[in-house]
Protein backbone atom coordinates (compact mmCIF):
# COMPACT_ATOMS: atom_id res chain seq x y z
CA UNK A 1 0.00 0.00 0.00
CA UNK A 2 0.90 3.82 -0.50
CA UNK A 3 0.86 5.53 2.48
CA UNK A 4 2.27 8.46 0.93
CA UNK A 5 -0.92 11.21 0.25
CA UNK A 6 -1.22 11.95 -3.32
CA UNK A 7 -0.54 15.73 -3.55
CA UNK A 8 -4.07 17.13 -4.13
CA UNK A 9 -4.58 18.73 -7.26
CA UNK A 10 -7.75 20.30 -6.82
CA UNK A 11 -7.91 23.74 -4.99
CA UNK A 12 -11.49 23.20 -3.50
CA UNK A 13 -12.80 25.63 -0.83
CA UNK A 14 -12.48 24.69 2.83
CA UNK A 15 -15.71 26.10 4.10
CA UNK A 16 -19.20 25.45 2.89
CA UNK A 17 -22.00 28.07 2.44
CA UNK A 18 -24.40 28.56 4.85
CA UNK A 19 -26.53 31.81 3.66
CA UNK A 20 -26.51 33.76 0.56
CA UNK A 21 -26.51 36.57 -0.97
CA UNK A 22 -29.35 37.20 -4.11
CA UNK A 23 -28.17 38.80 -6.82
CA UNK A 24 -29.67 39.62 -10.15
CA UNK A 25 -28.29 39.35 -13.70
CA UNK A 26 -29.31 42.63 -15.74
CA UNK A 27 -29.97 43.62 -19.64
CA UNK A 28 -27.31 44.80 -21.16
CA UNK A 29 -29.65 47.71 -22.24
CA UNK A 30 -29.58 48.57 -18.68
CA UNK A 31 -26.05 48.51 -18.19
CA UNK A 32 -25.69 50.46 -21.04
CA UNK A 33 -27.55 53.66 -19.89
CA UNK A 34 -26.21 52.51 -16.48
CA UNK A 35 -22.26 52.85 -17.55
CA UNK A 36 -23.21 56.32 -19.66
CA UNK A 37 -24.83 57.90 -16.41
CA UNK A 38 -21.65 56.62 -14.44
CA UNK A 39 -19.45 59.22 -16.82
CA UNK A 40 -18.11 55.49 -18.18
CA UNK A 41 -16.15 54.25 -14.91
CA UNK A 42 -16.92 51.78 -13.03
CA UNK A 43 -16.84 53.33 -9.29
CA UNK A 44 -19.84 55.23 -10.03
CA UNK A 45 -21.81 52.47 -10.84
CA UNK A 46 -24.33 51.11 -8.03
CA UNK A 47 -24.05 47.91 -7.03
CA UNK A 48 -27.09 46.91 -7.99
CA UNK A 49 -26.83 47.09 -11.16
CA UNK A 50 -23.64 44.65 -11.29
CA UNK A 51 -23.95 41.42 -11.64
CA UNK A 52 -20.68 40.14 -10.50
CA UNK A 53 -18.70 42.60 -8.41
CA UNK A 54 -14.98 42.29 -8.81
CA UNK A 55 -14.06 45.93 -8.67
CA UNK A 56 -11.40 45.36 -5.54
CA UNK A 57 -11.48 42.82 -2.97
CA UNK A 58 -11.20 45.15 -0.39
CA UNK A 59 -14.11 44.86 2.39
CA UNK A 60 -15.83 42.81 0.16
CA UNK A 61 -14.92 39.58 1.39
CA UNK A 62 -17.09 36.98 3.59
CA UNK A 63 -16.32 36.70 6.59
CA UNK A 64 -16.93 33.04 8.73
CA UNK A 65 -19.28 32.32 11.06
CA UNK A 66 -16.59 32.80 13.89
CA UNK A 67 -15.94 36.08 12.70
CA UNK A 68 -19.53 37.00 12.77
CA UNK A 69 -19.77 35.55 16.56
CA UNK A 70 -16.57 37.79 17.43
CA UNK A 71 -19.18 40.19 15.98
CA UNK A 72 -21.17 39.61 19.18
CA UNK A 73 -18.62 39.82 21.54
CA UNK A 74 -17.73 43.47 20.70
CA UNK A 75 -16.49 45.56 23.45
CA UNK A 76 -17.57 49.16 22.90
CA UNK A 77 -15.96 50.71 25.76
CA UNK A 78 -13.99 54.16 24.83
CA UNK A 79 -10.96 52.65 25.65
CA UNK A 80 -9.26 49.85 26.65
CA UNK A 81 -11.56 47.77 24.98
CA UNK A 82 -10.85 44.05 25.63
CA UNK A 83 -11.22 43.71 21.65
CA UNK A 84 -8.02 46.14 20.88
CA UNK A 85 -5.91 43.55 23.44
CA UNK A 86 -6.89 40.54 21.26
CA UNK A 87 -6.44 42.71 18.20
CA UNK A 88 -3.02 43.62 19.62
CA UNK A 89 -1.83 40.00 20.73
CA UNK A 90 -2.74 38.25 17.54
CA UNK A 91 -0.73 40.88 15.38
CA UNK A 92 2.60 40.27 17.57
CA UNK A 93 1.66 36.60 17.73
CA UNK A 94 1.21 36.42 14.11
CA UNK A 95 2.80 39.47 12.58
CA UNK A 96 5.72 40.01 14.74
CA UNK A 97 5.36 43.71 15.59
CA UNK A 98 4.88 44.64 19.15
CA UNK A 99 2.54 47.76 19.01
CA UNK A 100 -1.03 47.99 17.40
CA UNK A 101 -2.18 51.24 16.43
CA UNK A 102 -5.68 50.69 15.20
CA UNK A 103 -7.35 52.72 11.96
CA UNK A 104 -9.85 52.94 10.28
CA UNK A 105 -8.64 51.19 7.20
CA UNK A 106 -5.57 51.07 5.46
CA UNK A 107 -5.18 55.15 4.46
CA UNK A 108 -5.63 55.95 8.14
CA UNK A 109 -1.97 54.34 9.05
CA UNK A 110 -0.60 54.84 5.62
CA UNK A 111 -1.38 59.08 6.33
CA UNK A 112 -0.58 59.02 9.98
CA UNK A 113 3.16 57.40 9.13
CA UNK A 114 3.69 59.26 6.48
CA UNK A 115 3.27 62.83 8.52
CA UNK A 116 5.58 61.26 11.19
CA UNK A 117 8.19 60.18 9.29
CA UNK A 118 8.53 62.37 5.90
CA UNK A 119 10.38 65.74 5.89
CA UNK A 120 9.50 68.18 3.07
CA UNK A 121 11.95 67.13 0.29
CA UNK A 122 12.59 63.72 1.04
CA UNK A 123 12.44 60.69 -1.19
CA UNK A 124 10.79 56.95 -0.71
CA UNK A 125 11.57 53.96 -2.37
CA UNK A 126 9.26 51.53 -3.07
CA UNK A 127 8.25 48.68 -4.94
CA UNK A 128 6.18 49.99 -7.43
CA UNK A 129 3.56 52.74 -6.09
CA UNK A 130 -0.05 52.88 -4.49
CA UNK A 131 -2.55 55.33 -4.92
CA UNK A 132 -3.31 56.14 -1.86
CA UNK A 133 0.11 55.21 -0.31
CA UNK A 134 1.85 57.58 -3.26
CA UNK A 135 -0.49 60.27 -2.12
CA UNK A 136 -0.02 60.23 1.52
CA UNK A 137 3.76 60.34 0.88
CA UNK A 138 3.40 63.36 -1.20
CA UNK A 139 0.93 65.34 0.79
CA UNK A 140 4.08 65.00 3.69
CA UNK A 141 6.45 67.11 1.31
CA UNK A 142 8.15 63.42 0.29
CA UNK A 143 8.82 61.91 -3.23
CA UNK A 144 7.77 58.42 -4.35
CA UNK A 145 11.15 56.39 -6.04
CA UNK A 146 9.97 53.57 -8.02
CA UNK A 147 12.59 50.67 -7.12
CA UNK A 148 10.52 47.59 -8.69
CA UNK A 149 12.22 45.31 -10.51
CA UNK A 150 11.99 46.69 -14.54
CA UNK A 151 10.54 43.39 -15.23
CA UNK A 152 7.45 44.42 -12.91
CA UNK A 153 6.71 46.51 -15.86
CA UNK A 154 6.07 44.29 -18.35
CA UNK A 155 3.13 42.09 -18.09
CA UNK A 156 4.35 39.14 -20.76
CA UNK A 157 7.62 38.55 -18.20
CA UNK A 158 7.30 35.65 -16.43
CA UNK A 159 9.63 36.16 -13.86
CA UNK A 160 7.92 34.48 -10.49
CA UNK A 161 9.46 37.41 -8.17
CA UNK A 162 8.17 40.81 -10.01
CA UNK A 163 7.66 42.43 -6.36
CA UNK A 164 11.44 42.17 -5.77
CA UNK A 165 13.78 45.32 -5.70
CA UNK A 166 16.46 46.38 -7.70
CA UNK A 167 19.91 46.88 -5.82
CA UNK A 168 21.20 49.13 -8.52
CA UNK A 169 18.01 51.43 -8.17
CA UNK A 170 18.26 51.51 -4.72
CA UNK A 171 22.24 52.20 -4.76
CA UNK A 172 22.29 55.26 -7.31
CA UNK A 173 19.81 56.70 -5.04
CA UNK A 174 21.25 56.64 -1.94
CA UNK A 175 24.40 58.05 -3.98
CA UNK A 176 22.50 60.48 -5.92
CA UNK A 177 20.82 62.33 -2.29
CA UNK A 178 22.33 60.14 0.37
CA UNK A 179 20.83 57.94 2.74
CA UNK A 180 19.71 60.94 5.46
CA UNK A 181 16.89 62.07 2.77
CA UNK A 182 15.51 58.21 2.91
CA UNK A 183 13.05 58.19 5.83
CA UNK A 184 11.98 54.50 4.93
CA UNK A 185 11.64 52.02 2.16
CA UNK A 186 8.38 51.03 1.70
CA UNK A 187 8.10 47.19 0.53
CA UNK A 188 4.54 45.99 -0.17
CA UNK A 189 4.02 41.98 -0.35
CA UNK A 190 2.08 40.99 -3.40
CA UNK A 191 2.52 44.06 -5.27
CA UNK A 192 -0.91 45.41 -6.09
CA UNK A 193 0.14 47.79 -9.21
CA UNK A 194 2.28 45.29 -10.38
CA UNK A 195 -0.34 42.54 -10.44
CA UNK A 196 -0.32 40.83 -7.00
CA UNK A 197 3.24 39.94 -7.72
CA UNK A 198 5.18 38.16 -4.69
CA UNK A 199 8.87 39.99 -3.34
CA UNK A 200 10.98 36.72 -2.17
CA UNK A 201 12.30 36.30 1.25
CA UNK A 202 15.64 35.90 -0.19
CA UNK A 203 14.92 39.75 -1.70
CA UNK A 204 13.42 40.75 1.31
CA UNK A 205 16.49 39.82 3.76
CA UNK A 206 18.92 40.84 1.68
CA UNK A 207 17.27 44.39 1.41
CA UNK A 208 16.83 44.19 5.49
CA UNK A 209 21.02 44.13 5.34
CA UNK A 210 21.13 47.10 3.06
CA UNK A 211 18.59 49.12 4.93
CA UNK A 212 20.99 47.97 8.32
CA UNK A 213 24.08 49.13 6.28
CA UNK A 214 22.49 52.29 5.62
CA UNK A 215 20.32 52.68 8.94
CA UNK A 216 17.37 52.90 6.82
CA UNK A 217 13.70 51.78 8.59
CA UNK A 218 11.74 49.23 5.70
CA UNK A 219 8.15 49.87 6.06
CA UNK A 220 5.75 46.68 5.05
CA UNK A 221 2.44 47.74 3.48
CA UNK A 222 1.23 44.36 4.72
CA UNK A 223 -2.05 44.29 3.05
CA UNK A 224 -1.65 40.96 1.36
CA UNK A 225 1.01 39.30 3.14
CA UNK A 226 -0.46 35.70 3.19
CA UNK A 227 -1.16 35.95 -0.43
CA UNK A 228 2.57 36.62 -0.91
CA UNK A 229 3.36 34.10 1.55
CA UNK A 230 1.78 31.34 -0.22
CA UNK A 231 3.90 32.22 -3.41
CA UNK A 232 6.83 31.86 -1.29
CA UNK A 233 5.78 28.74 -0.49
CA UNK A 234 4.95 27.33 -4.23
CA UNK A 235 7.58 28.87 -5.97
CA UNK A 236 11.33 30.20 -3.61
CA UNK A 237 13.73 27.44 -3.36
CA UNK A 238 14.05 25.94 0.02
CA UNK A 239 10.80 27.36 1.60
CA UNK A 240 8.11 24.42 0.63
CA UNK A 241 8.09 22.74 4.42
CA UNK A 242 7.38 26.04 5.46
CA UNK A 243 4.12 26.68 7.11
CA UNK A 244 1.88 29.94 5.21
CA UNK A 245 2.47 31.38 9.17
CA UNK A 246 5.96 30.64 9.49
CA UNK A 247 6.48 33.08 5.99
CA UNK A 248 4.41 35.22 7.27
CA UNK A 249 6.07 35.34 10.43
CA UNK A 250 9.07 35.98 9.09
CA UNK A 251 8.31 38.45 6.28
CA UNK A 252 7.05 40.46 9.19
CA UNK A 253 9.94 40.09 11.31
CA UNK A 254 12.53 41.36 8.56
CA UNK A 255 10.87 44.70 8.61
CA UNK A 256 10.30 48.14 11.27
CA UNK A 257 7.13 49.26 10.97
CA UNK A 258 3.60 47.96 8.86
CA UNK A 259 0.84 49.83 7.42
CA UNK A 260 -2.13 47.19 7.10
CA UNK A 261 -5.65 47.63 5.54
CA UNK A 262 -7.05 44.55 6.93
CA UNK A 263 -10.19 44.69 4.51
CA UNK A 264 -7.93 42.58 2.38
CA UNK A 265 -6.02 39.48 3.51
CA UNK A 266 -7.67 39.84 7.45
CA UNK A 267 -11.17 39.66 5.68
CA UNK A 268 -13.35 42.24 7.84
CA UNK A 269 -15.16 44.80 6.08
CA UNK A 270 -13.69 47.24 7.43
CA UNK A 271 -10.57 48.02 9.47
CA UNK A 272 -6.88 48.63 9.64
CA UNK A 273 -3.91 49.32 11.73
CA UNK A 274 -0.40 50.75 12.31
CA UNK A 275 2.33 48.15 13.87
CA UNK A 276 5.68 48.57 14.46
CA UNK A 277 8.68 47.88 17.02
CA UNK A 278 9.57 51.23 18.14
CA UNK A 279 8.53 52.51 21.46
CA UNK A 280 8.86 56.20 21.20
CA UNK A 281 7.35 56.11 17.40
CA UNK A 282 4.24 54.28 19.05
CA UNK A 283 4.13 56.88 21.21
CA UNK A 284 3.76 59.62 18.84
CA UNK A 285 1.55 57.83 16.42
CA UNK A 286 -0.48 57.40 19.58
CA UNK A 287 -0.64 61.05 20.03
CA UNK A 288 -1.60 61.48 16.31
CA UNK A 289 -3.99 59.10 16.35
CA UNK A 290 -6.36 60.45 18.38
CA UNK A 291 -6.29 63.53 16.02
CA UNK A 292 -7.26 61.89 13.28
CA UNK A 293 -9.00 58.02 14.19
CA UNK A 294 -9.93 58.07 17.22
CA UNK A 295 -8.29 56.61 20.63
CA UNK A 296 -4.83 54.89 20.08
CA UNK A 297 -7.27 51.66 21.70
CA UNK A 298 -10.25 51.92 18.96
CA UNK A 299 -8.55 54.22 15.92
CA UNK A 300 -11.42 54.54 14.27
CA UNK A 301 -12.70 51.05 14.59
CA UNK A 302 -15.45 49.36 16.57
CA UNK A 303 -14.91 46.96 19.38
CA UNK A 304 -16.91 43.95 17.06
CA UNK A 305 -14.69 44.76 13.83
CA UNK A 306 -11.19 44.41 16.19
CA UNK A 307 -12.70 41.32 17.45
CA UNK A 308 -13.58 40.01 13.99
CA UNK A 309 -10.65 41.14 12.50
CA UNK A 310 -8.51 39.44 15.42
CA UNK A 311 -10.24 35.55 13.75
CA UNK A 312 -9.65 37.07 10.14
CA UNK A 313 -5.76 37.18 10.91
CA UNK A 314 -6.00 33.46 12.10
CA UNK A 315 -7.89 32.27 9.55
CA UNK A 316 -5.77 34.06 6.55
CA UNK A 317 -2.37 31.96 7.15
CA UNK A 318 -4.25 28.76 7.17
CA UNK A 319 -2.62 26.57 4.30
CA UNK A 320 -6.87 25.46 2.70
CA UNK A 321 -7.54 28.59 2.77
CA UNK A 322 -5.33 30.45 1.11
CA UNK A 323 -4.39 27.76 -1.47
CA UNK A 324 -8.37 28.16 -2.35
CA UNK A 325 -8.14 31.59 -2.54
CA UNK A 326 -5.19 31.75 -4.77
CA UNK A 327 -5.96 28.77 -6.76
CA UNK A 328 -9.40 30.38 -8.11
CA UNK A 329 -7.78 34.00 -9.30
CA UNK A 330 -5.34 31.37 -10.89
CA UNK A 331 -8.44 29.54 -12.05
CA UNK A 332 -9.83 32.56 -13.86
CA UNK A 333 -6.04 33.76 -15.18
CA UNK A 334 -5.82 30.34 -16.46
CA UNK A 335 -9.33 30.59 -18.41
CA UNK A 336 -8.54 33.85 -19.93
CA UNK A 337 -4.57 32.48 -21.08
CA UNK A 338 -6.56 29.36 -22.56
CA UNK A 339 -8.66 32.07 -24.93
CA UNK A 340 -5.55 33.50 -26.11
CA UNK A 341 -6.45 36.97 -23.77
CA UNK A 342 -3.24 39.34 -22.92
CA UNK A 343 -3.14 39.28 -19.27
CA UNK A 344 -0.01 40.09 -16.81
CA UNK A 345 1.73 37.00 -15.90
CA UNK A 346 2.27 35.52 -13.58
CA UNK A 347 -1.21 35.39 -12.30
CA UNK A 348 -0.94 36.98 -9.11
CA UNK A 349 -2.77 36.24 -6.04
CA UNK A 350 -5.43 38.51 -5.50
CA UNK A 351 -6.67 39.33 -8.99
CA UNK A 352 -6.03 38.99 -12.92
CA UNK A 353 -4.78 41.50 -14.64
CA UNK A 354 -5.99 42.57 -17.97
CA UNK A 355 -3.00 44.02 -20.62
CA UNK A 356 -5.36 46.94 -22.07
CA UNK A 357 -2.82 48.56 -23.78
CA UNK A 358 -2.83 45.20 -26.09
CA UNK A 359 -6.32 43.97 -26.04
CA UNK A 360 -6.87 47.96 -27.39
CA UNK A 361 -4.01 48.22 -29.44
CA UNK A 362 -5.85 51.01 -31.45
CA UNK A 363 -6.58 53.58 -28.51
CA UNK A 364 -4.12 55.29 -27.79
CA UNK A 365 -2.95 55.84 -23.54
CA UNK A 366 -4.16 59.47 -23.82
CA UNK A 367 -7.20 58.20 -24.51
CA UNK A 368 -7.60 55.42 -21.39
CA UNK A 369 -7.84 52.07 -22.94
CA UNK A 370 -8.16 50.57 -19.47
CA UNK A 371 -10.79 52.33 -18.63
CA UNK A 372 -12.58 52.09 -22.12
CA UNK A 373 -12.16 48.38 -21.34
CA UNK A 374 -13.46 48.21 -17.99
CA UNK A 375 -16.56 50.26 -19.37
CA UNK A 376 -17.01 47.19 -22.09
CA UNK A 377 -16.48 44.56 -20.20
CA UNK A 378 -19.11 45.91 -17.60
CA UNK A 379 -21.67 46.74 -20.52
CA UNK A 380 -21.23 43.44 -22.36
CA UNK A 381 -21.73 40.77 -19.04
CA UNK A 382 -22.26 43.03 -15.89
CA UNK A 383 -19.40 42.17 -14.63
CA UNK A 384 -17.54 45.24 -12.41
CA UNK A 385 -13.72 45.45 -12.67
CA UNK A 386 -11.26 48.47 -12.31
CA UNK A 387 -9.06 50.32 -14.18
CA UNK A 388 -5.24 50.53 -13.30
CA UNK A 389 -3.20 52.68 -15.33
CA UNK A 390 -3.32 55.89 -16.57
CA UNK A 391 -6.26 57.16 -14.87
CA UNK A 392 -4.67 55.68 -11.42
CA UNK A 393 -1.47 57.08 -12.21
CA UNK A 394 -2.49 60.20 -11.70
CA UNK A 395 -0.23 63.48 -12.44
CA UNK A 396 3.14 64.12 -11.45
CA UNK A 397 3.15 66.07 -8.65
CA UNK A 398 5.70 68.38 -9.55
CA UNK A 399 4.83 69.07 -13.28
CA UNK A 400 1.26 68.13 -13.75
CA UNK A 401 1.99 65.50 -16.70
CA UNK A 402 -0.37 63.06 -16.42
CA UNK A 403 2.20 60.27 -15.54
CA UNK A 404 1.93 57.31 -18.81
CA UNK A 405 2.74 53.96 -16.93
CA UNK A 406 4.10 50.89 -18.78
CA UNK A 407 1.30 49.08 -16.57
CA UNK A 408 -2.35 49.93 -18.55
CA UNK A 409 -4.40 47.58 -17.14
CA UNK A 410 -7.98 46.38 -15.95
CA UNK A 411 -8.17 44.36 -13.00
CA UNK A 412 -10.70 41.62 -12.10
CA UNK A 413 -10.15 41.30 -8.39
CA UNK A 414 -11.23 37.99 -6.56
CA UNK A 415 -13.34 39.01 -3.01
CA UNK A 416 -12.38 36.03 -0.52
CA UNK A 417 -14.90 32.98 -0.06
CA UNK A 418 -17.66 34.95 -2.51
CA UNK A 419 -17.71 34.07 -5.98
CA UNK A 420 -18.04 30.07 -7.26
CA UNK A 421 -16.15 28.92 -10.00
CA UNK A 422 -18.76 29.22 -11.94
CA UNK A 423 -19.31 32.82 -11.53
CA UNK A 424 -15.25 32.51 -12.51
CA UNK A 425 -16.02 31.15 -15.83
CA UNK A 426 -19.34 33.32 -16.67
CA UNK A 427 -16.26 36.35 -15.98
CA UNK A 428 -14.07 34.53 -18.27
CA UNK A 429 -17.11 34.50 -21.06
CA UNK A 430 -17.67 38.09 -20.89
CA UNK A 431 -13.82 39.10 -21.13
CA UNK A 432 -13.56 37.01 -24.41
CA UNK A 433 -16.22 38.22 -26.31
CA UNK A 434 -15.35 41.95 -25.29
CA UNK A 435 -11.94 40.47 -26.24
CA UNK A 436 -13.27 39.20 -29.59
CA UNK A 437 -15.23 42.54 -30.34
CA UNK A 438 -12.61 45.28 -29.54
CA UNK A 439 -13.03 47.56 -32.67
CA UNK A 440 -16.32 48.82 -31.32
CA UNK A 441 -14.75 50.10 -28.30
CA UNK A 442 -13.51 53.75 -27.90
CA UNK A 443 -11.35 55.88 -26.33
CA UNK A 444 -12.08 58.38 -23.51
CA UNK A 445 -11.80 61.64 -22.24
CA UNK A 446 -11.86 63.02 -18.79
CA UNK A 447 -15.16 65.77 -18.62
CA UNK A 448 -14.68 66.28 -14.78
CA UNK A 449 -11.24 65.48 -13.50
CA UNK A 450 -10.47 65.40 -9.61
CA UNK A 451 -7.75 66.87 -8.23
CA UNK A 452 -6.43 63.81 -6.24
CA UNK A 453 -7.30 60.31 -6.91
CA UNK A 454 -8.52 61.14 -9.93
CA UNK A 455 -10.17 57.12 -10.60
CA UNK A 456 -12.46 57.44 -7.87
CA UNK A 457 -14.69 60.40 -9.14
CA UNK A 458 -13.32 61.16 -12.55
CA UNK A 459 -16.17 61.33 -15.40
CA UNK A 460 -15.79 60.74 -18.90
CA UNK A 461 -17.12 60.62 -22.03
CA UNK A 462 -16.48 58.85 -25.22
CA UNK A 463 -13.43 60.17 -27.96
CA UNK A 464 -15.52 60.06 -31.31
N1 LIG B 1 -2.08 49.40 0.29
C1 LIG B 1 -2.47 48.53 -0.65
C2 LIG B 1 -1.47 47.61 -1.27
C3 LIG B 1 -3.81 48.51 -1.06
O1 LIG B 1 -4.19 47.63 -1.98
C4 LIG B 1 -4.72 49.40 -0.46
C5 LIG B 1 -6.12 49.43 -0.88
C6 LIG B 1 -4.26 50.29 0.52
C7 LIG B 1 -2.92 50.25 0.88
C8 LIG B 1 -5.16 51.29 1.18
O2 LIG B 1 -6.00 50.66 2.05
O3 LIG B 1 -8.28 51.01 1.06
O4 LIG B 1 -7.97 50.23 3.43
O5 LIG B 1 -7.44 52.56 2.80
N2 LIG B 1 -6.51 48.89 -1.94
C9 LIG B 1 -7.87 48.82 -2.42
C10 LIG B 1 -7.88 48.12 -3.76
C11 LIG B 1 -8.61 50.11 -2.43
O6 LIG B 1 -8.95 48.05 -4.37
O7 LIG B 1 -6.84 47.62 -4.18
P1 LIG B 1 -7.51 51.14 2.35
Amino acid sequence: MNTKAPRKKSWAEPFKIKMVELIKMTSYEDRFKAIREAGYNTFLLRSKDVYIDLLTDSGTSAMSDRQWSGLMMGDEAYAGSRNFYHLRDTVEEYYSYKYTVPAHQGRGAEHILSQLLIKEGDRVPGNMYFTTTRLHQELAGGVFVDVIIDEAHDPANEHPFKGNVDFNKLDALVNEIGAKRIPYVCIATAVNMAGGQPISLENLRKLRQWCDEHKITIVHDMTRVAENAYFIKDREPGCADMSIAEIVYEICSLTDIATMSAKKDAMVNIGGFLAMNDKDLYDRACNMVVVYEGLHTYGGMAGRDMEALAIGITESVDYDHIRARVGQVLYLGDRLIEAGVPIVRPVGGHAVFLDARNILSHIPQEQFPAQALAAAIYTQSGVRSMERGAVSAGRNKETGENYMPKLELVRLTIPRRVYTQAHMDVTAEGVIEVYENTDKVKGLRFTYEPEVLRFFQGRFEEVE
